[in-house]
């Protein structure tokens, strides 16, 4: 028996060891992580990662939850955290309970994600209030790619006291812990020691309380594009690959399947 992490065993990893978080969409890949990973995250980067999708903006709830519901199905020990997709939260704190409180039933999460700083910090105390443990994801906000103008590294220069009013809105708000992407090493640092509660990098510093990644990217599975903050831990897109050509290859020379794949026609007593 192993014990599950909840948000409050995250929360208490604040400058301890560091937090190990990748994402997942499906059941065989949250099996492979859940002894390695303290918190899996259900991203909304699905919609690009698995549906071809061009952003995240055509992400679902439906999607979230049929998701979810795999995820969890292969996980005892990690802190399944489920994202909000664009959409189901902006609108008002009530909109976003009423899709928390959905995405968290039918999944069994045992918390939500959702992008932004001061600006959903009301929503999040709301949810917070209400039982709803919530992860909060600032700096590169993908679902505001078109407000944002671009994936674009966020919080130079002047833009760094943004950054830190965003970081110390949603804590004070009650996040239990908050995504930094794509911000400069220096301000995720200086951000990491401010706040309360852990920070969990991506392209952000290795002196965040955390790293996430998606798991298609690390392992090699994603290879449309690859962000810098990414660094491929395995080649298994590659490796996919030669396996499928391999496979073409015996079909069209018959060479598969060969004998030890047949049946023989004897009646079995
Ligand atoms: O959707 C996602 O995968 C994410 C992580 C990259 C933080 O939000
Ligand atoms: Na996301």
């Amino acid at each position: 028996f192993t014990k599950r992490l909840m948000p409050a065993d995250i929360a208490a990893m604040k400058g301890g060891d560091p937090i190990v978080c990748l994402t997942a969409y499906t059941t065989p890949m949250a099996q492979m992580m859940d002894s390695h990973a303290d918190l899996v995250l259900v991203g909304d980067s699905v919609g690009m990662v698995l549906h071809g999708l061009p952003s995240t903006l055509g992400v679902t709830m439906e999607m979230m939850i049929l998701h979810g519901q795999a995820v969890a199905r292969g996980l005892h020990r990690a802190l399944m955290v489920v994202d909000m997709p664009f959409g189901s939260y902006e609108e008002s704190p009530a909109q976003a309970f009423r899709n928390a409180a959905r995405l968290m039933a039918e999944t069994g999460a045992g918390a939500v994600k959702l992008e932004g700083g001061v600006h959903m910090a009301e929503t999040i105390g709301f949810l917070v209030k209400r039982g709803i443990p919530v992860m909060a994801h600032i700096g590169l906000t993908p679902q505001s790619v078109n407000t944002l103008g671009g994936y674009k590294v966020q919080g130079r220069g002047a833009d760094a006291e943004r950054l830190h009013a965003d970081a110390r809105a949603v804590a004070e708000a009650g996040a239990f812990s908050v995504v930094l992407e794509k911000v400069p090493a220096k301000l995720a640092d200086a951000i990491t020691a401010e706040l309360p509660i852990p920070t969990v990098g991506i392209g952000a510093s290795a002196g965040c309380d955390g790293q996430v990644l998606v798991v298609d990217d690390m392992l090699g599975l994603f290879t449309a594009f690859k962000p810098k903050f990414v660094k491929r831990f395995a080649q298994l897109g590659e490796a996919a690959e030669v396996g499928i050509a391999a496979y073409a290859a015996e079909v069209r020379a018959r060479s598969f399947p060969a004998a030890e794949h047949v049946f023989d026609d004897e009646v079995k007593k």
